[in-house]
C-alpha cells in the first residue's frame, strides 16, 4: 500500500495548485485594500499579515521533509521550493512596507530602527539571510553550488528561529499567535533528530508496508 492524499488529477496539477493557493493571502490582501477592509491603519494591517503569512510559508517548507518521511511521498518536494520562494515573496513585502511606508527611505531613521529595536535587529537579520536562499534557489545554482548548497540551505532553521523570535519580541500582551508557531517550530525540528527520523521510517514502513 502507498500513500495517496488525493485524486491523480490533483497529483498532476499539484505545482500549479499549489501557486494559486500561495497567491490567495496576496490577493485576499488587494481585496480588502481595494474595499477599505484594512481597518483604519492599513499600513499597519498589511504588515502584520505579510509578516505572518511569510513565517507560515517558511513554517510549511519546513514541514516537507518530515511529511515526505512519514508518508514517503515524494512528490511533495515538488513544491517545496516553491513554498520557500513564497515565505521570501510575502517576507519581502513585508520588508518593503518597513523600508518606504514606514520610514520613506529614511536612512538615519531606518539604521536607528534596526540597532534600537531588537525585534527589527532580528527581523533584518533573518531577512538578509533568506536572501541568499533566494537567489541560490535555481537548479543551476545548485548543481554549482553541489554540496555547498545543502549547508548554506540549512541557515533556513536558523531563520525560522530568528522569524519565531522576531514575533515573540514584538508583541505586548497576546502571546497565544507567536507562541504557536515557536511550537510548531520546536516540533518540526524534533522531528529532524536522528531517533524521530529513524522512528518515522519504521512507522512508515509498518503502515505503508507492501
Ligand atoms: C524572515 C523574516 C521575517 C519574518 C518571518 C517576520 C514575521 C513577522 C510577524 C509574524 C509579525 C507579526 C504579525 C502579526 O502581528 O500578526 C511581524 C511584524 C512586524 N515585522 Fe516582521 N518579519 C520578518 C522580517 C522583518 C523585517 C526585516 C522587518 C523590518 C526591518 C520587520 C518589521 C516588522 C514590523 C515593523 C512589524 C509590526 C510590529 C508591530 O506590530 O508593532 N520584519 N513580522
Amino acid at each position: 500500500m502507498t500513500f495517496q492524499p488525493v485524486s491523480t488529477f490533483f497529483i498532476a496539477r499539484l505545482k500549479p495548485i499549489v501557486f494559486v493557493l500561495a497567491l490567495l493571502p496576496l490577493l485576499w490582501m488587494v481585496w480588502d485594500a481595494w474595499h477599505g477592509g484594512l481597518g483604519a491603519n492599513p499600513v499597519e494591517a498589511i504588515t502584520h499579515r505579510t509578516g505572518s503569512w511569510g513565517l507560515r510559508f517558511l513554517l510549511l517548507t519546513l514541514a516537507i521533509t518530515p511529511f515526505r518521511r512519514l508518508t514517503g511521498w515524494s512528490r511533495i518536494l515538488r513544491v517545496r521550493r516553491m513554498l520557500g520562494l513564497y515565505a521570501f515573496f510575502y517576507v519581502s513585502i513585508h520588508f518593503a512596507i518597513w523600508l518606504i511606508l514606514d520610514h520613506f527611505f529614511d536612512w538615519q531613521e531606518i539604521v536607528t530602527d534596526i540597532i534600537k529595536r531588537p525585534y527589527i535587529t532580528v527581523g533584518f537579520v533573518a531577512f538578509v539571510l533568506l536572501v541568499p536562499l533566494a537567489i541560490t534557489s535555481t537548479d543551476a545554482m545548485i548543481r554549482r553550488l553541489g554540496r555547498r548548497w545543502r549547508q548554506l540551505h540549512q541557515a533556513v532553521y536558523l531563520i525560522a528561529v530568528l522569524g519565531v523570535l522576531h514575533f515573540l519580541w514584538l508583541v505586548k500582551a497576546d502571546w497565544r499567535e507567536p507562541v504557536v508557531y515557536g511550537l510548531v517550530l520546536i516540533g518540526l525540528l524534533t522531528l529532524r533528530t536522528p531517533a524521530m527520523v529513524a522512528r518515522m521510517e519504521r512507522w512508515r514502513n509498518g503502515v505503508f508496508a507492501n
